[in-house]
């Protein structure tokens, strides 16, 4: 390991003074702090997974918009960076609809690979949001998912579940046709109005033909009682299927982009959790840490937890406790930024560079900007934007390009990259 850091870090040398190495790794020793957890209360930050109830910080307006489409029956591409809240958004806006007049269906598109298991995970979530018991799930999913050959078992924890037997390449299309079919046709019986939600929603890019984009376009725009909400993590795809005329669902659908947590939204939030567990952080504190996480949920939520660890009651934050908590995240993901860095060209690196250099907007085709960082043309900047977009390690923000992982951004800028 110790060898191979080396190697990464020779050929960091050509961009980062020798100094800037050495203060870098040394910040790095005097930081590493020992957890102390003081009492048993449980860390109030949870960053990870999708959270609900309490955890869930504002998003007021967003809630309003989005329960509106979905009462006016609305369509949707919801797209945002990946862990801006998407997922946990949406779960919280179907549990505002009046649940005895809605039937609602969340899918997660994640694991599908093709037609088939498409249809089987959009099946599966329509016949376990309308139906619990053992009984009235095989009713539901024969009468509306024939074509699938359903049956249900128990699982592990005794909870009946849905499965199909279908395994045919031929006859999926009909398949798929008829579980697209199912939510405006149990609407319709029900005198209801339905939502289905396709979370990860550019995974069906991943199939190999268009037929699902070109059948739910043929759909959707006819159920009437349906509000389809796609919601999408690779911004760069899931924009290139409704703003470019080639795809299917060009403008078939309203588009709403999630940014980040206000500053303003996370200060009572964020206090509220220190306070409750005896501990303090100043409005100033709490700006410095919007400041470092640009208020992205996720890394606002992960590095308030890893803070909230290390402040001991009574305690309050300190700038410094900041800094530490900064490092110890630095730190666990050292290795990986060190393979992630490695992975890069030489253009891809000095852009980079530019990147976590400079804070706010930038503008990376300028002749300033290519001639600070040594990128030769716009086009050489037009390659290393394209294949870092393709990667997922840069977005876009308001025109501008960003370091999506805000601790990489971090880590680039503390090692005397930027
Ligand atoms: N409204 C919110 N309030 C506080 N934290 C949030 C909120 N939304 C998301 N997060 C944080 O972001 C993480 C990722 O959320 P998730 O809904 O899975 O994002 P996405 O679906 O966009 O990838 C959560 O684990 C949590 O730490
Ligand atoms: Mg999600």
């Amino acid at each position: 390991m110790m060898r191979y850091a080396r190697c990464v870090i020779q050929d960091l040398l050509s961009l980062i003074p020798v100094q800037s190495i050495q203060e870098a790794a040394l910040k790095t020793r005097l930081h590493k702090v020992s957890y102390c957890k003081t009492d048993n209360m449980k860390n109030p930050f949870k960053y990870g997974s999708v959270i609900s109830g309490d955890s869930f910080c504002n998003r007021k307006n967003e809630l309003s918009d989005l329960v509106g489409a979905m009462k006016n029956g609305q369509n949707m591409f919801l797209y945002s960076e990946r862990r801006i809240g998407k997922t946990s958004l949406i779960l919280r806006a179907l549990q505002g609809l009046p649940g005895k007049q809605y039937l609602s269906a969340y899918v997660d598109l994640l694991p599908t690979d093709g037609e088939l298991s498409f249809t089987t995970a959009t099946a599966k979530a329509i016949v376990q949001s309308i139906s619990t018991t053992a009984d009235k799930m095989l009713d539901v999913a024969k009468a509306f998912f024939r074509q699938l050959a359903p049956s249900v078992t128990v699982d592990d924890e005794g909870r009946p579940v849905v499965t199909f037997g279908i395994r045919r390449e031929s006859g999926q299309e009909a398949s798929l046709e008829e579980a697209l079919a199912a939510p405006a046709k149990i609407a319709a019986k029900r005198k209801h109005n339905a939502v289905i939600v396709f979370d990860e929603f550019q995974q069906i890019l991943e199939y190999g033909s268009d037929f699902v984009e070109r059948y739910l376009r043929s759909i959707i725009q006819t159920h009437e009682n349906v509000s389809y909400i796609f919601l999408g993590s690779r911004k760069h795809l899931i924009k290139r299927m409704f703003l470019d005329k080639s795809h299917p669902l060009y403008r078939a659908a309203g588009h709403y982009p999630l940014g980040p947590i206000k500053e303003k939204h996370w200060l009572p939030f964020i206090r509220k959790r220190f306070q409750d567990a005896g501990k303090g952080i100043t409005d100033k504190q709490i700006r410095s840490v919007c400041v470092l996480t640009e208020g992205h949920p996720f890394y606002t939520q992960h590095l308030c937890h890893v803070l909230w660890e290390l402040c001991e009651e009574p305690n309050e934050v300190t700038a410094d406790l900041i800094e530490a908590a900064v490092q110890t995240l630095l730190d666990r993901e050292s290795t990986a930024y060190i393979l992630l860095w490695e992975s890069f060209s030489m253009n891809q690196r000095r852009f980079l560079k530019g990147l976590a250099n400079k804070p706010g907007r930038i503008r990376p085709f300028e002749a300033d900007f290519i001639q600070s960082y040594g990128l030769g043309s716009p086009s050489n900047v037009q390659r290393v934007v394209q294949s870092l977009l393709e990667r997922d390690v840069i977005d876009y923000d308001n025109g501008s390009p960003i370091i999506a992982d805000r601790f990489f951004r971090i880590w680039l800028h503390k090692l005397g990259v930027g």
